[in-house]
């Protein structure tokens, strides 16, 4: 696959996308996102594909929204024509596992592409913020709902409303970051864990990733009683016999195609 504004690699089971604007640090334009939802389509529908890593730069994920692209839309390019994040949301209907690797800014709209990746592994350079206000914008990919429901309603507004920026410290002790590494490790660790995974079960991970995100859709009595079908629907799957007859017999299960 050959893009423009981004950079795609397969190793072994994984796929590796890289957002490759670095002279405007990675802002998102409808050009690179259109390409970044072509790119997850494919690599989900792929079979031999069991996890996605996402990643920017080392500079940056990606510093927001295109400014320069969009500072003189009107309303009615907005509305009408669904500029700027009519195509953000493909990454939310991808149903492998997608691991963001942030280096650099997420901000804007480089922090609500980030929370839309199942977990974040964050470079000890990874810097957070939501600063569209200083552009005098709301968030418009999810922003202002995306975050209180991951680090509370406190931070979230402090970091909505004040624009500042959280270095990836902060991040990971507020639950916005599952894991921060150093720089030059961001990559290395991010692939090790989309191996880890793509190497489970992949129709099960994907029940796993299904569960979790109705968590936030739902009540918890459904939710609970939604994981309790996939979990008796696992029963019908080869996964589930491969891996608890692995078990019992003291080997390691074999998942492969899976
Ligand atoms: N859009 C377009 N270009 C951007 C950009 C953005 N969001 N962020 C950075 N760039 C460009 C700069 O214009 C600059 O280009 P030139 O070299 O051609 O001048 C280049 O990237 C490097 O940026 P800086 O010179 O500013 O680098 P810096 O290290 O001094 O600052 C920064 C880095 C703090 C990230 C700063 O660039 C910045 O504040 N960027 C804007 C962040 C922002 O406001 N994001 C929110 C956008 S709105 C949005 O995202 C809406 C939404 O929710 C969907």
């Amino acid at each position: 696959m050959q893009y423009e504004d981004l950079i795609v690699d397969v190793q072994g089971k994984v796929a590796l996308i890289r957002l490759n604007r670095p002279k405007a640090l990675n802002a998102l334009n409808d050009r690179m996102m259109d390409e970044l939802g072509d790119a997850l389509r494919k690599f989900d529908a792929d079979p031999a594909i069991g996890c996605i890593v996402l990643t920017g730069s080392e500079r940056a994920f990606a510093a927001g929204a295109d400014i320069a692209a969009m500072a003189d839309y009107t309303y009615v390019d907005t509305y009408r024509d669904n500029y700027i994040t009519r195509n953000w949301e493909h990454i939310l209907r991808v149903r492998k596992p997608v691991i963001g690797a942030v280096a650099g800014y997420a901000l804007g709209g480089g922090c609500e592409l980030a929370m839309m990746c199942d977990f974040l592994i964050a470079a000890d350079n990874a810097k957070f913020g939501q600063p569209e206000i200083k552009v005098g914008v709301t968030p418009g990919a999810g922003g202002t709902q995306r975050l209180p429901r991951t680090i509370g309603k406190s931070k979230a507004m402090d970091l909505l409303l004040t624009a500042r920026t959280i270095d990836a410290a902060e991040a990971e002790r507020i639950g916005l970051v599952s894991r921060v590494v150093p720089a030059e490790m961001l990559l290395e660790e991010a692939m090790t864990a989309a191996a880890t995974i793509a190497d489970m079960p992949t129709s099960v991970a994907m029940m796993i990733k299904d569960a979790v995100n109705r968590a936030f859709e739902t009540t918890l009595t459904e939710g609970v009683n939604y994981e309790r079908r996939l979990f008796q629907s696992a029963f019908g799957t080869p996964a589930q016999k491969e891996g608890m007859h692995a078990f019992l017999e003291k080997r390691l299960p074999k998942f492969d195609g899976l």
